[in-house]
């Protein structure tokens, strides 16, 4: 028997495996295909305060093992993601995190302050590196005064688990890391997508609407690999690893590297039910090994 239980924060997880936020839908989506009680948790899409329609299209481009997103942060609002979303995932077997957004530090702390009254939702991940908006998101992530003062504000707004995602669009990730933790969040989870963008050359115009977009999948993975063990490295929180992961190896390869834990994005629009199958390679391979808890395996590399 193979344990692969871990603890964030006082948040207990049956597995290391999450979801990531925007490519899980709300959680209905994959119903069909996988059952949800198998994850160790999953990331609903980006909320905000209010509606948002996103970006004009197109805002999604194929790259070289990869994907270009510029969604804008499309959804619909707390007051519709409380009434219409949050009695749905409440259902869930498993650990469900909102994905707060905003475009200032009052957006942000409104946001937490209502989260913090959903009985069913145990943590937020604090997004301060979406690079596809005008205002706020990744410009909060990318400028070590305002991460701070944002996630200072959050963490006095909301009392349960606090998980802050990093942007790979900085020179040193481990200084926002470290203040993630000074700041009182329980985790960081990182990366978030790398800003890239794409021209289609038959119509000479960018393929993106908004030129710019986050890069994410396969062809990320070895940048996210390397903050993910220098973050691991400069911190003593645990550290939830993102970026290409697309089979259980990539999953183990973060681990190894220092997460505790690991979100699967990209690789959900190719295969709906890769989560659960990363869930059962990760088993496989630890008792494979010979190891007896998940935990022996994080930060082995240092070893
Ligand atoms: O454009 C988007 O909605 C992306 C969000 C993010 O990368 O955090």
């Amino acid at each position: 028997m193979v344990n692969l239980g871990l603890t964030i924060g006082n948040l207990k997880f049956r597995n290391p495996v999450i979801t990531a936020s925007g490519t899980f839908g709300n959680g209905s989506e994959f119903d069909d295909f996988i059952d949800i009680s198998r994850l160790g948790g999953v990331v609903l899409k980006g909320t905000t305060l209010e509606l948002r329609e996103g970006n004009p299209y197109p805002r999604m481009a194929e790259t070289a093992s990869g994907m270009l997103n510029s969604v804008g942060l499309q959804n619909k609002g707390i007051d519709y993601f409380e009434r219409e979303i949050y009695p749905r995932v409440s259902a869930y077997d498993t650990n469900v995190i909102v994905n707060i957004n905003g475009s200032y530090i009052e957006d942000y702390v409104a946001l937490a302050e209502r989260v913090n009254r959903l009985e069913k939702i145990p943590a937020i991940e604090l997004n301060i590196s979406c690079p596809n908006v005008k205002m706020g998101g990744m410009a909060f992530g990318t400028n070590p005064v305002t991460a701070r003062e944002v996630i200072r504000a959050v963490r006095a707004a909301y009392s349960k688990v606090l998980i802050v995602k990093l942007s790979p669009n900085v020179t040193d990730i481990t200084e926002f890391a470290r203040i993630s933790e000074e700041e009182g969040a329980e985790s960081v989870s990182l990366i978030n997508t790398l800003l890239g963008m794409a021209v289609d050359v038959k119509s000479m115009k960018p393929s993106l609407s908004t030129i710019t977009g986050g890069l994410s999948g396969p062809a990320v993975k070895p940048v996210a690999l390397r903050m993910v063990w220098q973050v691991a490295n400069a911190v003593r929180i645990p550290v939830i690893g993102i970026g290409g992961i697309m089979t259980a190896n990539d999953a183990i390869e973060f681990m190894l590297a220092g997460a505790s834990a690991v979100q699967v994005g990209t690789a959900s629009f190719i295969d709906p039910q890769v989560s659960v199958k990363i869930v059962e390679g990760i088993e496989k391979y630890l008792a494979d090994k010979k190891f007896s808890d998940v935990k022996d395996i994080t930060g082995r590399i240092n070893r």
